[in-house]
């Protein structure tokens, strides 16, 4: 199994005038390529940081996270702002609640920007992913006259694109009904096996965890690891 991701004794935590408010303590986990887990845990235990932590949207405070960068591991504690853009370029697919979508342009150019980044052409992956999210009679519509589930679906497209390592997901269903929501989950969830993506997603949704094959729970400060994945963890 190769890792992609490595969080070693990391802890994160955020001033507040004068005090210090803990977030995530001593936290120590590892992503595996092509794994899926769903992030639970509730509201303000942390799961949003965690996933901007792995998207280096933001610094950890102290330890230190390994990532996967043209074959090697690499610890990021010395990164610049030029390394982070090139592991998110190249392998993070990002999907958030609100769908983040380029509002002034259609479906195609949306995907083609995220293309555009890397230097990639579309591909025969990319009219696949189209044709198996619907999209393909949508390409030349303005995403802001899409429905919910259609903006959905063309985030998903835009993270998928370039075969990222890592798809970071942050509550991608939250804003869809129940039928608009699952229909989302089974299209990510084979979309990125046949990409062999991994996807770290947090839901807040029983029947979408159900999706991902493991489940960590944030909870004062610590990721608990379903004891099933434990072995997972080296
Ligand atoms: N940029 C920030 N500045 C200060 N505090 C922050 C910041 N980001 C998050 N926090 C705090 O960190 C804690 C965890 O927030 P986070 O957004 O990670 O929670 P969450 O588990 O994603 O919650 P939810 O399920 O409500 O989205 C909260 O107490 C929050 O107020
Ligand atoms: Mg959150």
């Amino acid at each position: 199994m190769t890792t992609i991701v490595t969080l070693k004794n990391m802890s994160k935590g955020f001033r507040d005038g004068e005090s210090f408010h803990s977030v995530l303590n001593n936290v120590s986990l590892t992503l595996q390529q092509g794994q899926t887990i769903a992030l639970t845990g509730p509201s303000g235990s942390g799961k949003s940081t965690l996933l901007n932590i792995i998207g280096g949207f933001e610094t950890i405070d102290s330890g230190d996270m390994l990532i996967r960068q043209t074959g090697n591991m690499h610890s990021v504690t010395k990164w610049q702002d030029k390394q982070w853009s090139q592991y998110r370029r190249q392998s993070l697919g990002v999907i958030f609640q609100q769908f983040n979508l380029l509002t002034p342009l259609n479906v195609c150019d949306n995907i083609q920007f995220s293309l555009a980044l890397n230097q990639l052409a579309w591909s025969p992956w990319c009219d696949e992913l189209c044709h198996q999210l619907g999209l393909t009679p949508l390409l030349d519509r303005n995403v802001e006259n899409l429905s919910g589930g259609q903006q959905q679906r063309v985030a998903i497209a835009r993270a998928l694109a370039h075969k990222p390592q890592l798809i970071l997901a942050d509550e991608p269903t939250g804003n869809l009904d129940q039928h608009a929501g699952l229909q989302v989950m089974q299209l990510l969830t084979e979309l990125a096996q046949q990409a062999n993506c991994c996807i770290l997603m947090v839901t807040h949704s029983e029947q979408c965890a159900a999706f991902m094959q493991h489940r960590w729970h944030v909870e004062n400060q610590q990721v608990v690891i379903n004891p099933a994945d434990m072995t997972l963890q080296g």
